[in-house]
């Protein structure tokens, strides 16, 4: 959510500001900006609302030229669209630009107490330009006969720690000054920021993305760090000045990586990787000899693990969605009683947790404010609290207390789809585990093991269907929205089919248990919204079946998913029959989401919406 990149070095600055913004572009795309020094001390700005090649558009008709620069792309929390409202923001001189990400909550005490001390200067409505006041204000105070640039430096650097010291909130920021030169200063606090480290220049991004085509070496910051950063040096001390060692990690991805390829999106693209992204999902972690899986990065012995007596599942969005196939997972392999909490309600809400208790929060980003502070809850309450991530390096991964990566490499089309089934291998790998230490036996481990090990080929026969799926899609492209049933394991696997739905169509979606239909939403059966069922050939069928006949009954469409012999018993009452592999109940919602994912795609081609980038989302959300 927004997206920062700074640059200080030899080469020129706003080519490369420009091509980091394209790359976190995913984080946010309503307005985009940046201000670069040019060699007379000039502060030269571009900023307008809408997406970065707006703002390439801008560059072209008027260019900038200088060594160091700070740019955003911004998804809005405070203040409309608007080019006033674009990063970056500056003090009242003009001479400093600063560019945020999260939210400034005390920002109207601080803007009232500004105004009141004589400045009346203030251009947008939002909160960053009160911080960027602020440290003007502090760094002019301070520093208003130095003539000397060490020294201007080190005033500037007091003034960003003196102002971030008064503010309430969180950020990641970048800014520069046009009378310090070859010098730009970062922070952070809630929202990730990252020190890339190259030679003779250096980085400051909101994600490593921006800047693997520059360097490979990076300093994750922590928070209430704050960075100092030259051309050939950098320095990182605390809010309160102390300095500390800092460890330079290899970014895991190149930026080949991060291409599209021939793929039309990067949402197609991350679909069609999920034979791949599985299998690394599972990659040295299961033991066929024991029948069990390895999970070392939990951080527990196998006592500690054999008390686990409860287990939470928190996260957002899909992720969310991952928790709740992972609760009837957990249950169904270890018997382990297994809970589901929004992450945005767990972390406010009283929820009793007994000495057994055992947290996972699921993030891709790893980076999510809600699930952040359901992490940190749950820590700050003595509990034990384990991460599954996708990005290495991210806030999440380094606060737990241990967890699984997902190793499903860079994700950037801003509906999720395999970090989704990474994040479900990985809970039926801790099901495994956890049930292993229980009831389940070596042969129902063993068959476990077989079929995820079987996953990868059968996804990439479910990636056949796409073509058949496009079909569908054309077909329905006029409907008013799609509703979305499941029985059990595939119960989540409806959820998480219509957030696709919304998030990348627009179009009316809701996900049901299908025998909810009964309770109020088989009011809303009509030929112009069909229903999606994701009913494969297993022990619920037949009440799937049930379901299938009452929406027929009112005239309602019915796109079946099925397995078996579920595809004979659909012919005369399914409208579409989908056919998925067979697999055992707890690995199917690897293999029934990957269709709906491609019908949610497919049908958003078709209504010419914007795949990667829908409109009102962020692939990261950083504020609350
Ligand atoms: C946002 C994205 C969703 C994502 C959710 C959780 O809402 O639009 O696609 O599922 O955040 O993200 P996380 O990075 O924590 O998995």
């Amino acid at each position: 959510m927004c997206g920062i990149v700074g640059y200080v070095g030899r080469a020129k600055a706003a080519p490369i500001l420009l091509d980091g913004l394209r790359r976190l572009e995913y984080r946010g795309y309503d307005s985009a900006g940046l201000a670069v020094v040019n060699g007379r001390h000039e502060l030269q700005t571009r900023k307008c609302a809408g997406r970065i090649a707006a703002l390439a558009k801008l560059m072209v008709k008027k260019p900038v030229s200088g060594s160091f620069g700070v740019s955003h792309t911004r998804w809005a929390t405070h203040g409309k669209v608007t080019n006033e409202n674009a990063h970056p923001h500056f003090d009242a001189s003009g001479k400093l630009a600063l560019v945020h990400n999260g939210v400034i909550e005390n920002y109207q005490t601080l803007r009232e107490e500004l105004i009141s001390g004589g400045d009346t200067n203030f251009r947008s409505e939002t909160d960053t330009e009160v911080l960027a006041h602020l440290i003007g204000k502090l760094y002019d105070e301070s520093c208003a006969t130095t003539v000397d640039t060490p020294q201007k430096k080190a005033h500037m650097l007091e003034a960003v720690r003196a102002a971030l010291q008064r503010v309430i909130g969180t950020y990641g920021i970048a800014l520069i000054h046009s009378d310090v030169p070859e010098f730009m200063i970062g922070a952070r606090r809630g929202s990730p920021l990252v020190l890339g480290v190259g030679k003779g220049e250096n980085f400051l991004a909101s994600d490593v993305s921006a800047i693997v085509a520059y360097t490979r070496d990076a300093v994750y910051l922590n928070d209430f760090d704050v960075v100092a950063v030259d051309r050939e040096k950098f320095e990182i001390s605390s809010l309160a000045g102390e300095t500390g060692d800092h460890q330079v990690s290899k970014v895991e991805f190149t930026a080949e990586d991060i291409k599209k390829g021939d793929y039309a999106h990067y949402m197609l693209k991350e679909i069609f990787e999920q034979p791949g992204t599985v299998r690394d999902a599972m990659r040295g972690r299961l033991s066929p000899e024991e029948c069990t899986a390895r999970l070392g990065g939990l951080n527990m012995t196998p006592p500690q693990l054999r008390d686990v007596g409860r287990i939470i599942l928190t996260g957002c969005g899909t992720a969310l969605h991952a928790g709740r196939v992972g609760e009837y997972l957990i249950e169904a392999l270890a018997n382990i009683p297994t809970e589901v909490e929004y992450a945005s309600e767990f972390r406010h809400r009283n929820t009793p947790l007994t000495r057994e208790t055992l947290v996972f929060t699921i993030s891709q980003s790893g980076e999510t404010a809600d699930t952040l502070g359901a992490l940190r809850e749950s820590r700050r309450k003595g509990f034990r609290t384990l991460g599954i991530c996708n990005n290495v390096a991210s806030t999440i991964a380094r606060e737990s207390d241990g967890g699984v990566y997902m190793h499903a490499g860079p994700e950037i089309g801003v509906a999720a789809t395999k970090s989704f089934t990474s994040q479900v291998v990985i809970l039926t790998l801790i099901g495994l585990l956890f049930g292993r230490m229980r009831t389940l036996s070596t042969a129902e481990g063993s068959r476990i093991i077989e079929s995820l090990e079987a996953l990868p080929e059968q996804i990439e026969t479910v990636l056949k269907l796409s073509d058949q799926i496009k079909e569908i899609a054309k077909k329905y492209a006029d409907v008013t929205g799609m509703l979305f049933f499941g029985r059990q394991f595939n119960f989540p696997i409806a959820l998480e089919g219509a957030l696709k739905m919304k998030e990348i169509t627009y179009l009316f979606a809701e996900g049901h248990p299908s025998a909810e239909l009964k309770h109020g939403i088989i009011a809303l059966i009509r030929p112009d919204l069909p229903s999606v069922f994701i009913a494969p050939d297993d022990g619920v069928f037949s009440k799937n079946l049930n379901n299938i006949e009452q929406v027929k009954a009112r005239k309602g469409p019915v796109i079946a998913l099925t397995s078996g012999n579920g595809a004979s018993q659909l012919k005369t009452l399914a409208n579409e029959i989908v056919t998925l592999p067979e697999a055992p109940d707890c690995v199917m919602p690897v293999l029934s989401v990957i269709p709906l994912q491609l019908l949610a795609y497919h049908l958003a081609v078709e209504l010419r919406r914007d795949v990667d980038k829908p409109r009102n989302l962020a692939k990261s959300v950083t504020v609350e």
